[in-house]
């Protein structure tokens, strides 16, 4: 097969500027430890904050799944993919989020395609957290609607940008502004911040706008029952759709949205991704299943791994390094240039630890980071051995 002559030319682009990336081939099962290039490393790098990606319990809900509905679903959702268990785990969902309905897709990225692009097009207003996940950015621009990015995590620059656009304050005209949509993510994957939910969502009162939230870093972490930020500041009734995903602190694949019954209906009517792919297997949605039941009965899970986080931030801040404030499962370790970051990894590899920079556009430019995250799996020793490196590796 052939490659166009500006392919090189962009790949040698990004080499010459330190954001070439490549993959890493890890040989064991999730979990604190990995094998990579047949050596058992330190891990701080996956999403599994709960350590149920190799739960038993998880592993065995899978497999019997599998059993009974064999692997693939075959067609999509609409089609003939939808089973008993994706009935179920959408009713498992609802009750966990304290909502009329929810509905599954086939990963987190798609749902926010979906519920974006259903809620929004052409003559609409999406404002969005300028460092909100990808998949709402790529959302935002499929749906044709006029998206305002707002400065991270500012709720008083999200209302001047409504309130410009609506040309006064109170609810948009119609004809000016088309239906405004607020969207934010409740925990920010890359510097683990939390969003000042309090203050959006009452904009999008004062404002009209719907108000759409990517808790994909919340899920099974914030909130009394694990339910989220919105749960945690009790204002789930505020919120039009709350986007989650089973592939974090539920260890397995898939994303899904919770929401009032008629939203979920429209999802099903107009979702794209929703229509036009094949469903999730049927044993991604029992080991989903297995997955909330012990977020509920187990939430030491969530205490242990948010403390862990809250020890590391303070361990590093004593250091001098950058390292966050609010209290989440992900631990940025801010360097500023790419290369500077790509260093810091590979000194933290060489001393049996892996957690891999993160650089533009991942995110913004001169905040190339080690993204840390913890998960309950990890132990007080595992921490001061990743400060230590850390320190180390720094020089
Ligand atoms: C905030 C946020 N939303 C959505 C997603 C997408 O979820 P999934 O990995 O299930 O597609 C991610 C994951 O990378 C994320 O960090």
């Amino acid at each position: 097969m052939a490659a166009p002559d500006f392919i090189r030319e962009t790949l040698e682009d990004l080499k010459a500027h330190g954001l070439y990336r490549r993959l890493t081939e890890i040989g064991s099962a999730a979990g604190p430890h990995v094998e990579i290039g047949g050596r058992r490393v330190l891990q701080f790098a996956s999403n599994n904050y709960l350590g149920l990606a190799n739960d038993p319990r998880v592993r065995e809900a899978a497999i019997r799944a599998v059993e009974r509905w064999g692997w693939g679903a075959g067609a999509s959702r609409l089609v003939a993919g939808h089973t008993e268990a994706h009935a179920h785990l959408e009713a498992d969902l609802a009750a966990f989020k304290h909502a009329e309905a929810a509905l599954v897709f086939p990963t987190g990225y798609m749902t926010n395609l979906g519920v974006v692009t259903a809620l929004v097009g052409r003559g609409d207003l999406v404002l969005s957290d300028r460092e909100n996940h990808a998949s709402i950015v790529d959302a935002a621009h499929l749906s044709g609607a006029h998206l305002v990015r707002y400065a991270h995590a500012d709720a008083a620059a999200a209302a001047r940008a409504i309130e410009s656009r609506a040309g006064k304050s109170g609810p948009p005209d119609d004809r000016q502004s088309g239906r405004p949509l607020l969207v934010t993510d409740t925990v920010f994957s890359m510097d683990g911040r939390v969003a000042p939910l309090a203050d959006l969502a009452a904009l999008s009162r004062r404002a009209g706008a719907m108000l759409v939230l990517d808790e994909a870093h919340a899920t099974g972490l914030l909130g009394p029952t694990g339910a989220g930020l919105a749960e945690a500041l009790g204002l789930e009734g505020g919120v039009t759709a709350s986007v989650g995903t089973l592939s974090k602190a539920l260890g397995g694949i898939g994303g899904f949205v919770a929401a009032s019954r008629e939203v979920c209906d429209l999802l099903v009517n107009r979702a794209r991704p929703f229509l036009y792919s094949t469903a999730l297997p049927a044993a991604a949605c029992e080991a989903a299943r297995a997955a909330l039941a012990i977020v509920r009965a187990e939430p030491e899970r969530r205490g242990r791994v948010l403390d862990l986080a809250d020890g590391l931030r303070s361990r590093l801040r004593e250091r001098g390094f950058d390292a966050g404030a609010d209290r989440t499962p992900i631990v940025p370790v801010l360097v500023g240039e790419p290369e500077r970051a790509l260093a810091l990894a590979a000194g933290l590899l060489e001393r049996g630890i892996f957690c891999p920079a993160i650089r533009p556009p991942t995110v913004p430019r001169g905040t190339s980071r080690l993204r840390v995250s913890l998960t309950a799996e990890h132990t007080e020793e595992d921490v001061a051995r990743l400060v230590a490196a850390l320190v180390a590796a720094r020089g």
